[in-house]
């Protein structure tokens, strides 16, 4: 029963806000309905976390001799874990992501108008989180064993390498189908808004 009445309050906002945007009314928008963006939230500060505390294990001497000795930040595997495993869960995980929440946020209060897709946000997130995990994962792990094999036997590194361009191309291709998802999403709601602007109301 409080479910179902739920459903009918939830309903009827719902038509409301359709209502609303397709007469080009500013939309009311209730905290309720961002309640979706807290896992981007989550993902964000997570990252930072990670970022960070792989930030301060690179200058702990020790580390950041090891990262040296197997060619950080150019020249050598030691490249994969810094900068580019570094650089991307900070960037992508935490400012990236974080900025999509922003944008996902931010657009309906500028514009008064809904997303075009939750749909699509939601797809902009699992893409995006999983292709940077998977990433960071692949760079930290190749990294970590090319960096050994290269410390201790050179000629091996190639037999690791080959499987190398494979999993990075795969798990850059989730996280860039993230991107455009998240893209595509925001450029179908501003072509919902001038749509709408250009209709009689
Ligand atoms: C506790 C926090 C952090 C520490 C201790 C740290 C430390 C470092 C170190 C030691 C380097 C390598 C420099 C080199 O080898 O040339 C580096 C590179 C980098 N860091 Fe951080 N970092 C931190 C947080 C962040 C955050 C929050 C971001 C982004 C929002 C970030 C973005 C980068 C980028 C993009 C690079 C690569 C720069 C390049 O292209 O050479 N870092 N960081
Ligand atoms: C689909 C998403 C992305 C993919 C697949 C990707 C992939 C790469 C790759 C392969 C490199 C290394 C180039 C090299 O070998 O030197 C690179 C470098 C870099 N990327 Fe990304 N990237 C993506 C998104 C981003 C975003 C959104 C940012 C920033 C907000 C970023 C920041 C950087 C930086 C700072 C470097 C240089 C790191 C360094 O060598 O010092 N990337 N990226």
């Amino acid at each position: 029963m409080l479910g179902h009445t739920r459903c009918i309050s939830a309903c009827t906002k719902a038509r409301a806000r359709y209502a609303a945007s397709a007469m080009n009314q500013p939309v009311q928008t209730s905290h309720h309905e961002h309640r979706y963006l807290v896992k981007f939230l989550i993902m964000s500060v997570l990252s930072f976390f990670i970022g960070t505390v792989h930030g301060l294990l690179q200058v702990i001497p020790a580390v950041r001799s090891w990262l040296d000795s197997i060619g950080s930040p150019y020249g050598g595997p030691g490249h994969m874990i810094d900068p580019l495993a570094h650089a991307h869960i900070n960037l992508v995980g935490g400012v990236t992501i974080l900025g999509m929440a922003v944008t996902y946020y931010m657009l309906p209060k500028v514009t008064g108008k809904p997303i075009h897709s939750h749909r699509l946000a939601e797809h902009s997130f699992w893409w995006t989180t999983v292709g940077v995990l998977s990433f960071y994962t692949a760079l930290l792990i190749f990294g970590i064993i090319e960096g050994n094999l290269w410390l201790s036997d050179p000629a091996l590194v190639p037999s690791v390498h080959r499987f190398y361009g494979p999993v990075i191309s795969v798990s850059a291709s989730i996280l860039a189908i993230g991107f455009w998802i998240y893209l595509a999403n925001v450029l179908l709601t501003l072509k919902d808004i001038y749509r709408n602007a250009d209709s009689p109301s």
